[in-house]
């Protein structure tokens, strides 16, 4: 669906990330990491922890506020700075579950039922997930144009749910007369990091649900465990590294480990298998955890001392949400005023 009408404001980037879990090696590469490059590229960027979001599931309530700051931490650990991009948590903006309200009634039955993380996460159980799991993706559609967001960095997991956004965007543009009132966000999801399968099973997302420990790094692994992980990481029984982009093609969790080093490296596959090419796991693997201890192991240290002395983030927190209120007010102000709500 495309606008009649451009959108012709400003452009900025919003993402988030929901407080459930260990982030790991899939959340940094296809998410953090982009978030601190957008930023190094002066890029106007809002990030936010989807606390909303992540009561869509059964969770722990006491423990809701220590993983909301975790992530906090996350973020500013990777590098973004609270003075240079606005890190906040999504219910300290109500105009979220506001605008989200609105476009559930604009967001039609039939696209949700296309959704394929609904499917997942659901299970054969769907009767009895919540309303919410069915709706997130509305809510995050909400999210992002709250903001008038044009870019939104994400891993190729939630392509289906940019796609939703952009349908939501448009139709509400049409449905109340204002053309181009929205953007179609844009998700920026290229690159080798956008999707990082797990260490075991090539063929299957590296996720924070996944039981098994050893499928995933987590940004809080010590060198020795990440080390010990992309040893025992599975590879196959078709010999040593292949010799060129072609021949990964049927050898998944090779193809991974390479993607994961070109990532982390800011390189390419192709630039990967020149160097090692033909060379044994022996040789590749221990690269692979050194390359990888290098990168986390400083952005782990930094969570562990932000999250020691936690008024540091508290405060970027606070003033986060202060940035994002007055970016999303005068946006869910224009949006009452379109759809004919009452002004007091
Ligand atoms: P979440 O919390 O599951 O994941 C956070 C980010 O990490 C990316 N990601 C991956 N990238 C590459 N490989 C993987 N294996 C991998 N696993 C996760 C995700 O794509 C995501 O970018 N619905 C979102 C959160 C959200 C959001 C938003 C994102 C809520 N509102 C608005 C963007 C804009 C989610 O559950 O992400």
């Amino acid at each position: 669906m495309s606008e009649q009408t451009p959108y012709s404001g400003p452009q900025r980037i919003l993402s988030g990330i929901q407080p459930t879990g260990n982030l790991h090696l899939g959340n940094y590469l296809g998410a953090l990491k982009k978030f601190v490059d957008l930023q190094s590229a002066g890029w106007e960027g809002l990030y936010c922890v989807v606390d909303l979001h992540a009561i869509t599931m059964p969770y722990d309530v006491p423990a809701l506020k220590d993983q909301t700051r975790q992530i906090a931490a996350a973020m500013m650990a990777c590098g973004l700075d609270p003075d240079e991009s606005t890190i906040f948590v999504q219910s300290s903006v109500r105009a979220h579950t506001e605008l989200a309200w609105i476009f559930n009634c604009v967001a039609r039955m039939g696209w949700l039922e296309k959704m394929t993380q609904f499917k997942d996460k659901s299970g054969k159980d769907a009767e009895r997930s919540s309303v919410g799991l069915f709706a997130y993706p509305v809510l995050q559609a909400a999210d992002i144009l709250v903001y008038k967001a044009t870019h939104v960095p994400v891993g190729e997991d939630q392509k289906q749910h940019l796609e939703l956004s952009r349908q939501v965007a448009a139709r509400f543009n049409q449905q109340f007369g204002v053309p181009g009132f929205f953007p179609e966000p844009q998700p920026l999801i290229e690159g080798p990091g956008a999707r990082i399968m797990s260490l075991k099973d090539g063929t299957k997302k590296m996720s924070k649900s996944d039981p098994a420990e050893t499928s995933r790094i987590n940004l809080i692994d010590d060198e020795a465990t990440i080390a010990k992980k992309i040893k025992k990481a599975k590879t196959d029984t078709l010999g040593d590294m292949p010799e060129t982009v072609e021949a990964m093609e049927g050898r998944p969790e090779v193809a991974n480990l390479v993607g994961i080093y070109a990532a982390l490296a800011g390189t390419s596959n192709e630039a990967v298998i020149e160097e090692f090419g033909g060379k044994g796991f022996g040789t590749f693997k221990p690269a692979l955890a050194d390359l990888a201890v290098a990168h986390l192991s400083p952005i782990t240290t930094e969570m562990r001392r932000l999250l020691d002395d936690p008024a540091e983030i508290d405060r970027a927190l606070a003033k986060g949400a202060e940035k994002a209120n007055a970016v999303a007010e005068p946006i869910i102000e224009d949006v009452r005023k379109a759809v004919g709500f009452w002004q007091v």
